[in-house]
């Protein structure tokens, strides 16, 4: 069964989306851990609720990105994690836990990468006039918002939407279009592993 971290700064939708998706049987795998860098997020709150364990911190208690993330990756080994799922997580991933996690870092983002990266990707679709815009599912290098696409679906915009209908459209393809993709990886993950196997065995 792949282990799945999600870490939010948010409302954690898709946390709900991605833990509901693991319980029905969607994704072949169980959500075992949440980190929130948000003390107070609403996502806190969906995660006691499932009784999945949190780890809540202020980035600001530590001395540097490099110690919090190497507090993370002691967790994250502790609870074998697979595969960690940034989920509205605010925050560039560090060479610590990159180099830890090495191409099994994914995000998900609401626009067509590369066209409007970083904060308020819906926000800035809609004041460039664009007629689409959409979700991306990405994997994580060093870079904002950059990274291997894996996945794409777009949504359109039309005269009469705004900020909040946008982000409502892009919102319900998020939370089918990311359980997809986080199983489409574990089976590519899976086959590698055991194309791997038969070679060197
Ligand atoms: C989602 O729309 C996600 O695509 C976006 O934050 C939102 C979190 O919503 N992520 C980014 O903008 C990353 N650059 P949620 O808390 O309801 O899941």
């Amino acid at each position: 069964m792949m282990r799945i971290a999600v870490f939010a700064s948010g409302s954690g939708s898709n946390f709900q989306a991605v833990l509901e998706a693991c319980v029905s049987g969607i994704i072949k795998g169980e959500v075992c851990q949440v980190v929130c860098d948000k003390p107070g997020a609403y996502v806190e709150t969906r995660a006691e609720r499932a009784g999945v364990p949190l780890f809540s911190f202020s980035p600001s208690d530590y001395e540097s990105k490099k110690a919090f993330e190497t507090e993370l990756v002691a967790l994250l080994k502790e609870q074998q994690v697979d595969l960690i799922v940034l989920a509205g997580y605010m925050r560039l991933i560090g060479p610590v836990l990159l180099g830890a996690f090495e191409g099994r870092i994914m995000n998900i983002h609401p626009s067509l990468l590369p066209s409007f990266p970083g904060l308020r990707a819906v926000e800035q679709a809609v004041d460039a006039g664009v007629k689409v815009t959409g979700v991306t599912v990405h994997l994580v290098d060093e870079g904002m918002d950059t990274g291997p696409i894996l996945a794409q679906k777009p949504v359109t915009i039309e005269p009469e939407d705004t900020y909040e209908t946008t982000a409502a459209k892009i919102h319900r393809i998020e939370h089918s279009l990311y359980p997809e993709t986080i199983e489409a990886w574990r089976k590519t993950a899976e086959e590698r592993e055991s194309t791997w196997q038969n070679e060197h065995s």
